[in-house]
């Protein structure tokens, strides 16, 4: 099976991104129309409010999750006003640039950058071998804190991690390269092109929408003995063998499978 085969399904579908902003621009449309053969006559203002509403009905329709609702009502209001502002061009476009930079793939994956607590760290020291060589993988390793961290706790374990977002690899790849982590290596490639048959631990943070996909990979790539251990997120009908609280911010728990 190749790696392209065990990208979830959801991701081959239109991401919730793309969906919202058709039904903005089928809502502008629709609004515009209709305010002709009405003879409507409004404000600017009152013309954005009008899509802005439109949208969020069709975004209702649509099944988008409800933190999509607000989105949707408040973003040719916030267009309208920000264009009323006199904000020189060239500062969204560094804005979307630096956006781009550090969230990249984010609208196909639904991935964010965000990064795991310093409990959460120590957690998942006291899983890894103490005596003996390991290799373990982050995936999907943002600027490198797990990785910087388990490689002073651990001086004996390889640690990798790959990274697709282009900020967050070029802070880590430099974190570890003057940071002096010999046994830490980043490689900027999508999670879903790593072979994990070679890691005797893998560790992800990622979000709901890739958890069924990428159990399909562990199950098929990882050695029997292996540990996958993921972070907030579970895998439906596939129970964890042990569960880790922490009491950082979130109470974030950590998952783990022994394969
Ligand atoms: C929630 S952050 C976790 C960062 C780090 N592992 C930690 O625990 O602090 C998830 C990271 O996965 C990255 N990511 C998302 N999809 C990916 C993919 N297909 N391949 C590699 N990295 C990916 C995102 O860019 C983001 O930096």
């Amino acid at each position: 099976m190749s790696d392209s085969d065990v990208q979830p399904q959801r991701m081959r579908k239109i991401p919730p991104v793309m969906l919202a902003l058709l039904l903005q621009l089928l809502a502008f449309v629709l609004v515009t129309f209709g305010t002709r053969l009405l003879a409507l006559s409004l404000s600017p203002f009152g013309f954005a409010i009008a899509c802005g509403l439109l949208a969020a009905a069709f975004s209702h329709l649509a099944r988008q999750a409800r933190w999509w609702l607000p989105i949707q009502l408040l973003f040719v209001p916030a267009l309208a006003i920000t264009l009323d502002t006199d904000i020189p061009p060239i500062a969204f476009l560094l804005a979307f640039l630096v956006m781009l930079l550090f969230y990249w793939s984010t609208f196909r994956t639904q991935v964010p950058l965000y990064l795991s607590s310093n409990k959460v760290w120590q957690a998942l020291e006291t899983q890894l071998p103490v005596d003996q060589p390991f290799e373990f993988v982050d995936l999907g390793s943002g600027i490198g804190g797990v990785l910087t961290h388990l490689s002073r706790t651990h001086p004996q374990g390889i640690f990798h991690g790959v990274e697709t977002a282009p900020l967050p690899f070029a802070w880590s790849w430099l974190r570890i390269k003057f940071g002096g982590y010999r046994n830490c290596h980043v490689y900027w490639r999508s999670l879903w092109d790593c072979d994990l048959a070679k890691f005797d631990v893998a560790f992800a943070y990622l979000s709901p929408v890739p958890m069924a996909a990428l159990w399909r990979k562990v199950q098929n790539e990882m050695q029997p003995g292996s540990l996958f251990i993921s972070n907030t997120f579970a895998v439906d009908d596939h129970p964890p063998q042990k569960i880790l609280e922490t009491d950082d911010l979130h109470h974030s728990e950590l998952y783990v499978w022994r394969k």
